[in-house]
């Protein structure tokens, strides 16, 4: 049975890529592919390593059924490049802070979570850590179109 790993990442992990995987965790399993699709998220940077999900992501994403608080804050790392097979980075910044981690030959495997939706209005997905509740929503959004769109292309490489 083949399966794939993916791994979702932004800056802090508290936010934006606990968001995207608790989305996608739960289409994975209202789908029945929990044991071929794994998932999990990173951050880029070290300050919330070991913490739970942002309060205000948890109460958004609790609101749209999704429960984000197993989740615990992690540093992205080069091995993880070996891991994974798609590395989806929440804005362009993620992006060259993964590729400078990032061995080489491996740097095709960081895409960025929006072009997955259709359309991708934006292809960035927003940093709501300095705003309001909006911006949390906001994410949500665009969570829930870009794993929506994601799924469609991983079936299709599962049945590849
Ligand atoms: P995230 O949001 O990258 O979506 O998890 C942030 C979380 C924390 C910080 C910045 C962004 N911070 O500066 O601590």
């Amino acid at each position: 049975m083949n399966t794939v790993s993916i791994c979702f990442v932004c800056l802090g992990n508290i936010c934006r890529s606990p968001t995207a995987e608790g989305v996608m965790r739960h289409l994975v399993n209202e789908a029945g592919l929990h044991e071929r699709i794994h998932i999990d998220s990173a951050g880029t940077g070290d300050w919330h390593i070991g913490e739970a999900p942002d309060p205000r992501a948890q109460r958004a994403a609790g609101a749209r059924g999704y429960d984000l608080s197993a989740l615990r804050g992690r540093q992205i790392a080069q091995a993880d490049f070996e891991r994974f097979d798609l590395v989806l980075a929440m804005d362009e910044a993620n992006v060259a802070a993964l590729r400078s981690v990032c061995p080489p030959a491996l740097r095709d495997k960081i895409r960025l979570l929006m072009g997955f939706a259709s359309p991708a209005a934006s292809l960035e997905v927003s940093d709501p850590y300095f705003g309001g509740a909006e911006g949390f929503e906001a994410v949500l959004d665009q969570c829930e179109a870009a794993c929506a769109g994601l799924l469609a292309v991983l079936r299709k490489r599962l049945a590849a």
